[in-house]
């Protein structure tokens, strides 16, 4: 397995020096991840900032003042991905908790009860949104057809009563990606809300909340963002942050956390008003180096670069007979490509065993290359996953 770029040389390159970054993920030396729409490798760059905290924890203890300070760094370079201010984003350990967040600050009872869904939702934003119909919800989906969500679907569930549009920028099992600002356009004409949920396109495709005119963006951080589980961010429109009071919450989202007073349920003035326990601080020193390693090599370039290592996917996939989930227009979708397979797990273990890191997903085994992989890893998965389905009896 090569750490660089051989034989490719007459291939499209990316506008940065991929070599360089591949030196710096070790993994690469054994194997090819091509699962970054589920986990992304390591870099020296994370493994620093985890042993940071680690020596930092073993030297001196606790250092609540740096740990704090991380934070706010850590919801600053989500500020910087996504064009916020930092006083707009909120800490959480999972996108379930901030959708969560969100739902709970939400008054279902009169007027405004229904929640606008899309099929294409992971499902655990699914399940909060069911979950608030003991509130006073109603769950209207907005439905998945040949993959992909049409947009004009929308407007059929929406209206007067739609108290929020929940819709994911890409969607998990292939892909597929939904334009926040058409959507927005659209809730907010009916008066609801728009929350997207971004885990599968932050770091892969150009976000800006203030051109895209969301109210809530949500991510984690283990998929194009570098980092581990058990940390996500929030951006909340600065309008909205006065009027919205989240049942779901904690200490952090006090005016003061540290005025210690159980009796005092005061709000914070920004975004950390949807805050809750303490943060995941060594998580917050991962995913602040992940974050900055992917803005410091810009997503507009890595966005150029998935684009083509897309058409080279579908491109592949066809002209080794296999079978596309969703669409081929590579400017619809994030960086995964998905594939049908009759087993996924079976195919994933066997390709695995091939050297290839997929994910399978149900029916599909998702293909999803990141800045750091070449157009040789590309035709090294396409063949491996064709060798795994001879592996598995599936041909
Ligand atoms: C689009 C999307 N949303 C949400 C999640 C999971 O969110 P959580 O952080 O709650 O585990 C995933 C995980 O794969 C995802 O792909």
């Amino acid at each position: 397995m090569s750490n660089t770029v051989s034989s490719t040389s007459h291939m499209p390159r990316p506008k940065y020096d991929i070599d360089a970054w591949r030196r710096r993920i070790p993994l690469l030396r054994t194997t090819i991840p091509m699962n970054n729409c589920s986990q992304a490798p390591q870099t020296d760059a994370t493994r620093a900032a985890a042993d940071h905290y680690l020596d930092m924890w073993n030297r001196q203890g606790m250092d609540w003042d740096a740990w704090m300070a991380e934070t706010q760094l850590a919801k600053q370079a989500f500020a910087a991905l996504v064009n916020a201010h930092v006083d707009e984003i909120a800490v959480f350990s999972s996108v379930s908790d901030a959708t969560n967040a969100i739902a709970s600050a939400l008054d279902f009872s009169a007027g405004r009860s229904a929640i606008v869904a899309s099929e294409a939702e992971f499902p655990t934003v699914g399940h909060v949104w069911l979950a608030q119909q003991p509130r006073g919800a109603r769950v209207k989906w907005v439905p998945v057809r040949d993959g992909q969500v049409d947009p004009n679907d929308y407007d059929a569930a929406l209206g007067s009563d739609t108290a929020i549009v929940s819709a994911c920028h890409g969607y998990y099992m292939n892909g597929a990606t939904q334009d926040p600002a058409d959507l927005a356009a659209r809730s907010h004409a009916a008066g609801a809300l728009l929350y997207v949920d971004a885990y599968q396109t932050l770091g892969a495709v150009p976000v800006d909340v203030k051109a895209l005119d969301v109210d809530f963006l949500s991510s984690g951080n283990l998929k194009y963002l570098m980092g581990v589980p058990g940390i996500a961010f929030m951006y909340v429109r600065p309008e909205l942050i006065e009027r919205l009071r989240p049942t779901v919450t904690g200490w952090f989202g006090r005016a003061n956390p540290f005025a210690f007073d159980a009796k005092t349920l005061d709000w914070s003035a920004t975004a950390s008003r949807f805050d809750s326990g303490t943060p995941a601080i060594m998580n917050a020193y991962i995913a602040r180096a992940g974050m900055d390693l992917v803005h410091g090599i810009g997503v507009e370039a890595i966005r150029h670069w998935h684009t083509v290592l897309a058409h080279r996917l579908i491109d592949g996939g066809r002209a080794r007979g296999l079978i596309l989930h969703g669409g081929t227009d590579v400017t619809r979708k994030t960086a995964s490509t998905a594939f049908m397979v009759p087993d996924s797990h079976a195919v994933e273990v066997a390709m695995r065993k091939r050297g290839v890191l997929p994910s399978a997903r149900g029916e599909v085994i998702r293909l999803a290359p990141h800045f750091y992989n070449t157009i040789d890893d590309v035709d090294s998965a396409l063949d491996a996953l064709v060798g795994a389905l001879g592996d598995t009896g599936a041909v």
